[in-house]
């Protein structure tokens, strides 16, 4: 739960509607919510996406993990605390982009059901759709893939509290999508989830 400092503070509400804003830009708000293990895939599909999308005229921007970590959330470590943290600031800006009108990938691991919860929670009650797509790669292929060679340095113990090796994923119970990327290439996944907005209503025009 995060501690409430803020105090004597008033909302302003602006005068443009959200209505009016997205008729104007033509562009619907939305939030693509990828989690899975590292290495899963998630990344590599956000991005692929963000390209097809914006290529097709949709305003979509990505926030990725790793990258997230580098400025924003560079203080944060990988405790369950700071996790939690991690997703509930990610979830906020998210909530902030799609309000903005850009449908909004993010691609963190978010191991834990209940933060990504809160993320749901916080777009449901803005108004705006939050759609969990659950990257399911099995941790074998995952571990086979190693990119940055982490689950390597896990098994041998230089690193502490991985996901998936000594820390826990919990998959989703009713993602909004699955991929599984074992037997499938990035382009079939990318339009999954292309189609998937289609059916939604994401896109315009
Ligand atoms: S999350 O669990 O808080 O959602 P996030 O997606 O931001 O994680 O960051 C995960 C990335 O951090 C991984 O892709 C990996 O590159 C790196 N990383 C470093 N340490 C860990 C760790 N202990 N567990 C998982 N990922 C880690």
């Amino acid at each position: 739960m995060t501690n409430v400092k803020a105090t004597n503070i008033t909302w302003h509400e602006g005068n443009l509607k959200r209505t009016e804003r997205w008729d104007a830009l033509k562009c619907t708000g939305a939030t693509l919510w990828f989690t899975g293990l590292s290495a899963s895939g998630k990344s590599t599909i956000a991005s692929a996406l963000e390209q097809v999308l914006v290529q097709m005229g949709v305003n979509c921007y990505r926030l990725d993990g790793d990258n997230v970590r580098h400025g924003l959330n560079k203080n944060l470590g990988f405790s369950a605390e700071d996790r939690a943290e991690n997703i509930r600031r990610i979830g906020e800006v998210a909530r902030l982009f799609a309000d903005g009108g850009a449908v909004t990938l993010t691609s963190f691991i978010s191991p834990y059901r209940a933060d990504r919860d809160l993320c749901r929670e916080l777009h449901g009650n803005d108004g705006l759709g939050f759609f969990e797509v659950f990257v399911d790669t099995p941790i074998e292929v995952c571990e086979q893939r190693d990119p940055k060679g982490l689950y390597k340095k896990a098994r041998a113990g230089e690193i502490t509290g991985f996901t998936g090796i000594d820390d826990p994923y919990e998959a989703p119970n009713t993602p909004e999508l699955v991929l599984e990327t074992a037997n499938k290439s990035v382009d079939e996944c990318v339009q999954e989830c292309v189609n998937f907005l289609r059916e939604r209503g994401v896109f315009r025009g």
